[in-house]
């Protein structure tokens, strides 16, 4: 995606050139996984596929946007966004959300026409919907008179979607949208919302590995898990699984029911594995850091059981490339992506050689996106 694509889909909308481009990136966390609304760590990074606005600033009270991956026109005026009337799960409604969130925080909102274009596949797990919010935000405080910040941004981001949209996600993909950096992922403290930005090891390439699939139904096994997750923080009597360490745990797990019990084993294990992960990357580990990988699939498929066939086909045909340090599902699951951490020098074959084994063993047709780690929100 080029400055140049954006710039002429908005003149083939409104004429002229834009006053403004925004850009907000899609994500990979890679690991950290089902941890976030437990108040515990996560590492994402941001990826080198974005959303775009591109804008002229009209003033008043309407915002005029052409999406040009849907291929539809839209306005809403900003008096209709302060009161809260979601109205579905368009891509229209993450913008209207967003503005809604923005507004309600008290941030004074001036009208602009726009198109709004990426190349964050939709539906895929790579957030999308949290770089829309993010690149909305960015098109709003573009005009304004506050400044940005992107923390305050992120979280009125995951309030857009919790509220406007009704998906009940964590801050993960907002936060990473909003604060990514250039060659480093991000190691949050989804409680204190601090953050590291920490190194990539040289040599090691990011690999997104689309299933192909996906399930429906997501949303309602993710609110499952989240309630489970805070029927075992009950038990330990914390606020958060965040609290429990994994000798605590070990203690007193024998008095917890088998689902809870799975459930907690994967966060509290996962939190302790992405703290070492970011070790091992500050040491440039990749080996160490790629075994990490495995670990938390493996959790993520026997204990958060959120995998599928098709996640550990993937995972085991990346696993078993030469090339491959270590590889896992990320994001939600049920379906949609993996991701392998794989030797530069090897990248094109393991990509050749992976999408086969795969679409062989599975029928499915995957794609593969090789990523590089980006910075966050901003205006070009
Ligand atoms: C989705 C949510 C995130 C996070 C992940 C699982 O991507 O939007 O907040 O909970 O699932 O780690």
């Amino acid at each position: 995606m080029t400055l140049d694509r954006t710039s002429s889909a908005f003149a083939d909308c409104y004429e002229g050139s834009p006053e403004w481009v925004v850009r907000a990136p899609g994500r990979v966390n890679l690991i950290g996984e089902h941890t976030d609304y437990n108040d515990g760590f996560v590492m994402p990074m941001a990826i080198n596929r974005a959303v775009y606005i591109a804008g002229r600033n009209t003033g008043g009270d309407q915002v005029r946007i052409h999406s040009v991956d849907f291929g539809e026109e839209s306005s809403f005026s900003l008096s209709e966004v302060t009161e809260l009337t979601p109205a579905g799960d368009s891509w229209l409604e993450y913008v209207k959300g967003t503005a809604w969130a923005l507004a309600d925080s008290g941030r004074s909102l001036a009208g602009w026409e726009g198109v709004l274009l990426g190349d964050v596949p939709v539906g895929a797990g790579l957030s999308s919907s949290a770089a829309v919010e993010l690149a909305v935000a960015r098109a709003f405080q573009r005009g304004a008179d506050w400044s940005w910040d992107a923390a305050a941004m992120a979280l009125l981001g995951q309030r857009a979607e919790n509220r406007w949209v009704g998906v009940n996600c964590g801050i993960m993909d907002q936060m990473i949208s909003a604060c990514g950096k250039d060659g480093h992922a991000l190691l949050l403290d989804c409680r204190s919302l601090e953050g590291q930005h920490v190194p990539l090891p040289n040599g090691v390439a990011v690999v997104v590995l689309d299933t192909g699939t996906r399930r429906g139904l997501v949303d309602s096994a993710y609110n499952e898990r989240r309630a489970q997750c805070e029927a075992a923080a009950r038990f330990f009597s914390v606020g958060a699984l965040r609290d429990v360490d994994e000798e605590t745990f070990a203690d007193r797990m024998h008095a917890l029911d088998e689902t809870p019990r799975r459930r907690a084993r994967h966060v509290i294990s996962e939190n302790a594995r992405t703290e070492r992960a970011a070790e091992a990357m500050r040491q440039g580990d990749a080996q160490r850091l790629g075994l990490l990988l495995n670990e938390s699939h493996v959790s993520l498929r026997d204990d958060f059981s959120v995998s599928s066939e098709a996640l550990d086909a993937m995972v085991e045909c990346a696993q078993d490339h030469a090339s491959c340090y270590g590889a896992r599902m990320t994001g939600a699951g049920f379906g949609g992506c993996a991701v392998a951490l794989v030797d530069v020098e090897q990248t094109a074959l393991f990509v050749e050689e992976t999408a086969q084994t795969y679409r062989t063993r599975t029928g499915h047709d995957p794609s593969v996106y090789v990523c590089r780690a980006m910075e966050g929100a901003e205006v070009l």
